[in-house]
C-alpha cells in the first residue's frame, strides 16, 4: 500500500482483505502466505456462524484453559489437533509414500525417549500384567530385501489401559516399552501383553468439548511403533488389533486400514513353552515397509 491509495477502513463485508493487507511490512513471506489463509477462513468462520459476544467469549476461555492445561508433561493443545483430525492430516501430508510401505499415523503424547534397548526374544512387560503376547515380524524395503540394524522402538499401554507415564507411582518406569534392533534377516520379536482399548485424557477442556460435542474419547487397541533405519525414512506407526470395538471411531482419526493386524489366540503348550510365555497366549506378526530416504 502507498501514500496515495485509497484509505480503506474495516468493514463487516471487508474484513479479512483489510486485516490481511497490512501484513505488507513483513519479510517473511512464508509466514504471511499461512497468515493469509488463516485470517482469511477464520473471519469465514466467524461470518458463517455469527457468534455472539457470549459465544466468542466462550471460545476465548476454551483457548485460554487449553494453554493453561499445558506444560512440560501434558500438551493440551496437541490433543486439540489430534481429536480435530489435524494431526492426522498434517502427518498425511508429510508421509505421503509409495503403496505397499508401511503407513504412518499419529504419534500421539505417550512416546519417551531413552526407552531400553532389549534383546530378541526378551518381554517388554515388567509387572507381568495382562494376556502374554508373541510379537514378531521382519523390517523390508519396498523389494521386500530385510534391513539388518533397523531399530524398532515399541511403546504401548498396561493390561487396565495406562502408559507408565501415567502412573509413575504403580508401573516401573519403561513398563511395556523397548528398543529392538534387527538381525541380518531383519527379523524382531519380543514378548508382549495384548493391548486393550483405552481412553486419552479427558479432565482438561478437550474432554469438556468431547463430551459437548456428543463423542467419545477412546481409542482401539494398539501397539506403537518408531522404526528407523540408515539411508531410510522413518515410520511413527500402530499396528490395531483386528476385531477391536473402536476400530472405526479412534478418537483421534489414527486407524489405517493397512495397520489392522489379526491377533491369534493360541492353545499351543509346547508353543508357549518354546516362547516363554504362559499359555494360552496371543501371537501377531507384523512387517514394517521402510522407503529410501528422500526418494
Ligand atoms: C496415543 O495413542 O497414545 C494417543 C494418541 C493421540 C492422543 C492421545 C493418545
Ligand atoms: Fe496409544
Amino acid at each position: 500500500m502507498s501514500r496515495d491509495d485509497p484509505i480503506t477502513y474495516f468493514t463487516e463485508q471487508n474484513s479479512a482483505e483489510v486485516v490481511i493487507e497490512r501484513m505488507v511490512g513483513s519479510d517473511n513471506p512464508r509466514l504471511v502466505e499461512v497468515m493469509r489463509s488463516v485470517i482469511t477462513h477464520l473471519h469465514a468462520v466467524v461470518t458463517e456462524v455469527e457468534p455472539s459476544y457470549e459465544e466468542w467469549m466462550t471460545a476465548i476461555r476454551f483457548l485460554t484453559d487449553t494453554g493453561q492445561m499445558s506444560d512440560t508433561k501434558r500438551q493440551e493443545f496437541i490433543l486439540l489437533s489430534d481429536v480435530l483430525g489435524v494431526s492426522m492430516l498434517v502427518d498425511a501430508i508429510n508421509t505421503r509414500r509409495p503403496s505397499g510401505a508401511t503407513e504412518n499415523t499419529v504419534l500421539g503424547p505417550f512416546h519417551v525417549e531413552g526407552a531400553p534397548e532389549r534383546a530378541q526374544g526378551d518381554t517388554i512387560s515388567d509387572d507381568g500384567k495382562g494376556e502374554p503376547l508373541v510379537v514378531s515380524g521382519r523390517v523390508v524395503d519396498v523389494d521386500g530385501r530385510p534391513i539388518e540394524g533397523a531399530v524398532v522402538d515399541t511403546w504401548q499401554t498396561s493390561h487396565d489401559g495406562f502408559y507408565d507415564s501415567q502412573q509413575p507411582d504403580i508401573q516401573p518406569e519403561h513398563n511395556l516399552r523397548g528398543i529392538f534392533r534387527t538381525g541380518a534377516d531383519g527379523r524382531f520379536s519380543y514378548r508382549s501383553i495384548k493391548p486393550i482399548y483405552y481412553g486419552i485424557p479427558d479432565d482438561g477442556p478437550v474432554g469438556q468439548m468431547l463430551r459437548a460435542l456428543g463423542r467419545g474419547n477412546t481409542r482401539p487397541a494398539h501397539l506403537h511403533y518408531i522404526v528407523s533405519a540408515p539411508g531410510f525414512e522413518t515410520v511413527t506407526t500402530h499396528i490395531f488389533v483386528h476385531d477391536d470395538p473402536y476400530l472405526e471411531i479412534d478418537a483421534v482419526f489414527g486407524v489405517k486400514e493397512s495397520l489392522i493386524r489379526e491377533f491369534v489366540h493360541r492353545d499351543d503348550p509346547a508353543k508357549a513353552a518354546e516362547f516363554g510365555v504362559e499359555n494360552p497366549f496371543w501371537t501377531v506378526e507384523t512387517d514394517f515397509v521402510l522407503t529410501p530416504s528422500g526418494a
